[in-house]
């Protein structure tokens, strides 16, 4: 089985899983479910600004049986788009399992804590998340969603939530990487019994020239995205490396199987430098 964490509400879910952003097409999709089914994955981490729910959905249908799996032996992730933040959630919501022709999924986020076509000071924001939180609430209850969270959420963001929502959220889903180690943040999950879980570890592929991750990599026979990603899981951090080439979603998996020194933890941990490589929520009232 694969290595996984168990969610405040009893979930399990998977250490490891495909990142989906910018991974487009039928043909990508599938092969790329497919080579990730095969090396062992069991979670996919998609969204409905993705574009590919439906791509998803249906290369599972279509591959599951291969490797004589059934929905139950998979964890899907999918969020809220913030054009659909606030009274749109419901329907949101409902257009994803629809998209990807699920009874359920195993665990759905607010993508983003503004809305779209607001500006980040309009103080409509913390009203529409709280909606789209409603909403969320409303179909765990009905089972349609196992675990419900968050992404890219700021401290404030979570105080606020965690001061209203009667349904805890199971997980925070931010960027997270030896130059953004997210501190605060991490310490606020803790406080609050949330997972903490990465996007983006390799730093949208900058921090695999990095030199000390290089160095690192060179030191213990492994490359630079298998330091990045062990770096997190090592730190029982979830990851979802992205990447629509077979060879590389197969070295990503293979971070199980060795373990970094406290020393090479630590100069990867000395890197952090607050930078990000993605849109950086903090601005979002
Ligand atoms: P590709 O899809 O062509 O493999 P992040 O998960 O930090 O956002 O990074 C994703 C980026 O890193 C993608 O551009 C992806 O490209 C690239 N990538 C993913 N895995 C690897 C790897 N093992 N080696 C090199 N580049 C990788």
């Amino acid at each position: 089985t694969a290595p996984s964490v168990l969610l405040n509400n009893g979930v399990r879910m998977p250490l490891l899983g495909l990142g989906m952003y910018k991974l487009w097409g039928w043909e990508d999709v599938l092969q790329a479910v497919d080579a990730s089914l095969a090396a062992g994955y069991r979670a996919f981490d998609s969204a409905a600004v993705y574009g590919n729910e439906a791509d998803l959905g249906r290369a599972l249908k279509s591959l599951l049986p291969k490797y004589d799996l059934t929905r139950e032996d998979v964890f899907i992730t999918s969020k809220l788009g913030p054009k659909d933040q606030g009274e749109g959630a419901m329907e949101g919501a409902l257009h994803s399992l629809s998209n990807l022709g699920m009874d359920y999924i195993d665990l759905y986020l607010i993508h983003w804590p503004g809305t779209r076509g607001l500006d980040v000071t309009d103080q409509r924001n913390p009203g529409n998340r709280a909606q789209s939180w409603a909403a969320l609430e409303e179909l765990h209850a009905r089972g349609k969603l196992k675990a419900i969270g968050v992404s890219n959420y700021t401290p404030s963001h979570m105080r606020e939530l965690m001061g209203s929502c009667k349904v805890r959220p199971a997980v925070l889903q931010v960027e997270f990487h030896p130059f953004e180690c997210q501190a605060e943040l991490r310490r606020v999950c803790q406080e609050f019994g949330v997972c903490f879980q990465a996007y983006s570890s390799l730093g949208r592929g900058e921090l695999l020239t990095e030199p000390q991750v290089l160095q690192v990599a060179e030191s213990c026979q492994r490359t630079p995205a298998q330091v990045l990603l062990r770096w997190a899981v090592q730190q029982d951090v979830p990851v979802l490396p992205k990447s629509s080439n077979p060879e590389r979603i197969r070295e990503n998996c293979r971070i199980f199987d060795f373990t970094l020194s406290d020393g090479d933890m630590g100069k990867l941990s000395a890197l952090n430098r607050g930078q990000r490589f993605c849109w950086n929520p903090s601005q979002v009232v």
